[in-house]
């Protein structure tokens, strides 16, 4: 029996985990739950999954109050912390749990961007394991599985395009909340349903494939394929390309990461492959349009306390425009003016990047 920690276990990512969980009862045990908002939702996972009252963290005071809840609970005794939390606050979980010895597997995808060289050494110094829950970076991690050492000379990240391919800027300028939280593919949580529509998402995910797959950015090249079949690949030095498919279902993606090394039997969905084999298409991205996406590239080039401030600036304004106070463009253009006034500091700790980050978002408030 495999102890998992899940935090944000009400969420996307949170719920098709139980989803896993409850396929699986002989495999997994549920040793501790958090939320922030729907607590009821929460009492009843637990209720279900028979996880004790005293280990369900309802976070919904400050952000300070809530990280540490988050840690308590990383550090319990378990085998997996899964962390499904959206945004920042789940750095510092996830720092914790790898410092009591605690594998990882990693929704958020915000940790890597803002503390990806922390992390990274954290876990290579413990010799634990950092397992992405993220389609496209699953997808890499077992294009490399029997690959290790080999030189890679490209990682073939796909994208979807979102719910505005094709758009240009001038179409976009009425874009409302209700418009970008409809993705074509993907049933998600809001923040990331926004970073999808502005390909934002697709900028976290270069950083996060930097970090987790030691690749520097100009070998990470961004495929628009909408169907979501391919969910990413490697290009070896020998032309050959390995890729990963299948239907676009994250429990696909968090089964490996919770079973790794085993791979569990699933009773969902298979890909048809007649279905979708003759109509499966790449393109390149629109790097003007979507310009989120270019902004990502420069803040890791950029590095140090760039991608910090690009991703606490992303998180304020795309939860403003949710509450439509701020236009479609308008928040766009507000994240790459903050990240362009920034200047860039190194060598940062732990406390450099909560510092950064909370400043940057104290200057958007
Ligand atoms: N959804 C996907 O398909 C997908 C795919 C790939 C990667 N990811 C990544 O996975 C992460 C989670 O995404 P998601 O779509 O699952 O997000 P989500 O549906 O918004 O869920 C977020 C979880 O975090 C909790 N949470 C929210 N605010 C919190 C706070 N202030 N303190 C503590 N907990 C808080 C939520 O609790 P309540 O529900 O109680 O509010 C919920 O359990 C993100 O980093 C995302 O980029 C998601």
């Amino acid at each position: 029996m495999k102890r998992l920690v899940i935090l944000g276990s009400t969420g996307s990512i949170g719920t098709q985990t139980l989803d896993v969980v409850r396929q699986n009862p002989d495999r997994f045990k549920v040793v501790a739950l958090s939320c922030a908002r729907r607590e009821k939702e929460m009492l009843e996972q637990a209720e279900e999954f028979g996880v004790p009252r005293e280990h369900c963290y309802t976070c919904n005071g400050t952000y300070e109050e809530n990280v540490k809840k988050l840690i308590e609970a990383a550090t319990l005794d378990c085998d997996l912390v899964v962390n499904s939390l959206m945004g920042m606050r789940g750095l510092e979980p996830t720092y914790h749990a790898l410092m009591s010895g605690h594998d990882v597997a990693l929704a958020n995808k915000e940790t890597l961007v803002a503390g990806g060289s922390i992390i990274m050494k954290l876990a290579r110094d413990k010799g634990l394991k950092l397992l992405p829950i993220d389609s496209e970076h699953s997808a890499i991690f077992q294009c490399l599985e029997g690959n290790q050492g080999r030189v890679i000379k490209k990682i073939l990240l796909t994208c979807s395009g979102g719910p505005f391919r094709g758009k240009k800027r001038e179409d976009m300028a009425e874009v409302t909340a209700a418009q970008a939280l409809k993705h074509p593919k993907w049933n998600m949580g809001p923040k990331i349903t926004i970073d999808s529509a502005t390909l934002m998402n697709k900028g976290l995910e270069v950083i996060e494939a930097k970090w987790l797959f030691d690749v520097e950015p100009d070998r990470i090249q961004v495929l628009i394929h909408p169907q979501s079949i391919v969910h990413s690949g490697v290009e070896f030095m020998d032309n050959s390309i390995l890729c990963q498919m299948g239907i676009p279902d994250m429990r696909i993606p968090i089964s490996l990461a919770l079973g790794y090394p085993d791979r569990l039997e699933s009773p969902d969905e298979e890909l048809d492959m007649f279905g979708v084999g003759s109509n499966l298409t790449f393109a390149k991205p629109d790097m003007e349009t979507f310009k989120l996406l270019s902004l990502a590239y420069f803040a890791i080039g950029e590095g140090g306390s760039c991608p910090v401030v690009m991703n606490a600036a992303n998180e304020v304004l795309v939860e403003k425009f949710l509450r439509d106070q701020i236009g479609f463009l308008e928040f766009q253009d507000k994240v790459c003016e903050t990240v362009m006034k920034h200047k860039v500091l190194t060598g940062l700790s732990l406390e450099d990047v909560i510092r950064i980050d909370r400043e940057t978002r104290e200057s958007l408030k």
